[in-house]
């Protein structure tokens, strides 16, 4: 028998029996009279120790022998420790051992298999496993499966089949590019890897599956940033017969199960916000809402008093940075360029400073008079001590910018705790998004998502004001998850389609299935899909997905363990009919 136990179970009820236990060497410690060794499994250590002794002697050679990360057996009896280890849950007991067995020697590992390694990036991905050894790498993991298991359980509970649907299929307009797939039994054809589910699990409820979800890999070619991999996971779900607050209700409930049986508290209901009030109070379609710090329009008070950066801005808005008056001018210099910054955009920061006396200090007192200041501050229901921070300019472009800014101060002034957790539903999206380059609209969710049915005389008239049946769920800032109530009829799904820039030849072409479906009966429906990956990461608190997903891509989008992706053979790209010949100079 390889183990009779794990090197997480001994204790002290144990003493006295005879245990076999398998698993990697963690260390080994030569005191002289005593030789200890640190045996690791996923489940714990267990402290075994050599004590001199003319018997013992040949043991104790053995595990001079033994380095690093060597895979051994040990046999031997438990005892009570002489000095107990509290921080340990096997710490009471320690093996005195009988035999030891080396099952498989192992080379020096590249960095140290400890909480805290001495790997960088590079090396713990190119020996990702050995990485996953280590214990926070793998709590991740652990986390992960703790949280897929209470999300079937719940859904499960719920009536909600789990259906598999196919990896290789034909492109959907999802917003990002399409990993292809050449197909070698139809030369010149190409599969698409999913971006999502989502014709497909429509297609299940016009059949009558009423409730379906999936954990599911879809695949995105875009650019890659820490909350996103090319290859990532999705709770995907839809329901038949529902409007949006079935949907609500359905998947806050899922939510809040997870944070009772996977964090150990209720966050109680989630607030909700329209997109609108959200893009007005906090310059993002996913506010933290960890911290208040919301925007306060200043156009009233700022604007007709002969500062032309304010005069002829669409936008004068700001933000209070309570308690913050005291900042130096170095401080407020780092925040000057941190808006100045390409990816932020502003042209410049106006700050005021009230003062213990109540009275207002700005870095443009010459254009304002004290009582106008004063205005300012009740603005901001602002009291002595706080720092106003204001940006101006074209309306969206400035939120957009204060919202950086926000997100900054709330950084440094530790308002964005990791583990208090602010879901909060974000609803009524616009249907549509005007891309200015190519002069045309985009669906900001999907072309499945409908319109309100209020909203929809507008489409004709005014389409960039329709609002969608659709909604977000955000956590601290990130979107965990989204959906919408889907169009069902197939002349609304024209008319999307047509609306997108389709003509009607393309929209058959593409999606002449989903529209044929539409003629066959089917029901009212809608769904969500969470960002899997996001979740636990969010519950891990951390911020970048890679470290809960067991072989990740790195910022490339290469796996440098298995070295993907990489050249195929002259006589794959021959029998796939793929001509890679690039004419010189092109
Ligand atoms: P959406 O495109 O909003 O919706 O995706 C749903 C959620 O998936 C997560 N996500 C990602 N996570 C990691 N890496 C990525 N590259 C990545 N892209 C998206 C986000 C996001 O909220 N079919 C629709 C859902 C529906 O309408 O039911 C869809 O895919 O957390």
């Amino acid at each position: 028998m390889l183990r009779t136990h794990t090197c997480g179970d001994l204790r002290q009820e144990h003493v006295g029996q005879t245990v076999t236990l398998s698993g990697w060497v963690q260390r080994t410690r030569d005191k002289g009279a005593l030789l200890y060794l640190d045996l690791r499994d996923r489940y714990g250590i267990t402290q075994v120790v050599f004590e001199q002794g003319v018997e013992a002697e040949q043991l104790r050679e053995q595990a001079r022998e033994l380095g690093r990360e060597f895979v051994v057996s040990v046999t031997g009896r438990v005892a009570e420790r002489y000095s107990k280890n509290a921080n340990l849950p096997t710490g009471d007991v320690e093996i005195r051992p009988e035999t030891l067995t080396v099952l498989n020697p192992a080379k020096l590992p590249p960095f140290l298999i400890e909480d805290e390694t001495d790997g960088g990036d590079e090396a713990r991905m190119k020996y990702r496993y050995l990485d996953l050894r280590r214990n926070p790498v793998r709590r991740n993991l652990e986390l992960r499966h703790r949280l897929a298991q209470s999300v079937r359980r719940y859904l499960d509970g719920q009536g909600f089949l789990e259906v598999e649907t196919p990896v290789l299929i034909k492109s959907t307009p999802e917003g990002a590019r399409d990993f292809v797939v050449p197909s070698r039994m139809n030369p010149g054809q190409f599969y698409a890897l999913p971006q999502s589910p989502q014709t497909f699990k429509q297609l299940l409820m016009v059949s009558g599956f009423d409730r379906y979800f999936q954990i599911v890999k879809c695949f995105r070619d875009e650019d890659l940033r820490a909350d996103r991999q090319p290859e990532f996971t999705q709770i995907d779900c839809e329901m038949a017969f529902v409007e949006q607050e079935d949907i609500l209700q359905t998947f806050e409930g899922l939510t809040r199960q997870l944070f009772i049986e996977v964090k150990g508290f209720d966050p109680g209901e989630f607030p909700r916000m329209t997109y609108a009030d959200a893009m007005r109070r906090y310059g993002s379609d996913k506010p933290d809402t960890r911290f208040a710090m919301e925007f306060v329009e200043l156009n009233e008070v700022a604007q007709g008093q002969g500062f032309p950066v304010f005069d002829n801005a669409e936008l004068v808005v700001g933000i209070n940075a309570n308690t913050c008056a005291s900042f130096t001018r170095k401080q407020l210099d780092e925040l000057t360029d941190f808006v100045k910054r390409p990816q932020v955009g502003a042209t410049g920061l106006v700050y005021a400073r009230v003062e213990p006396d109540g009275t207002v200090k700005s870095s443009v007192d010459k254009f304002y008079a004290q009582e106008v200041l004063q205005q300012w501050k009740e603005a901001f229901g602002a009291n002595p001590g706080d720092l106003l921070l204001i940006l101006a300019g074209p309306a969206d472009k400035t939120r957009k910018a204060l919202n950086e800014l926000r997100l900054e101060m709330g950084q440094r002034l530790g308002l964005r705790n990791k583990e208090d957790f602010r879901p909060l539903w974000v609803l009524d999206f616009p249907l549509l998004e005007y891309n200015e380059e190519d002069g045309r609209h985009y669906a900001m969710h999907h072309p499945f998502t409908s319109p309100k049915p209020e909203d929809v005389p507008l489409l004709d008239t005014k389409p960039g004001e329709v609002r969608a049946n659709a909604y977000d769920l955000v956590i601290n800032g990130t979107e965990i998850g989204g959906g919408s109530i889907r169009i069902h009829d197939r002349g609304v799904q024209a008319r999307m389609f047509e609306l997108l820039g389709f003509s009607p030849e393309e929209a058959e072409a593409q999606f002449g299935f989903l529209l044929n479906a539409f003629e066959y009966g089917a029901p009212p429906h809608g769904g969500i899909a969470f960002g899997f990956d996001r979740l636990c990461s969010m519950f891990g608190g951390a911020d970048s997905i890679r470290d809960f997903i067991a072989f990740p891509k790195n910022n490339s989008g290469r796996d440098v363990m298995i070295d993907s992706p990489s050249e195929i053979s002259a006589a794959q790209l021959k029998e796939l009919s793929i001509d890679t010949k690039v004419e010189a100079g092109k």
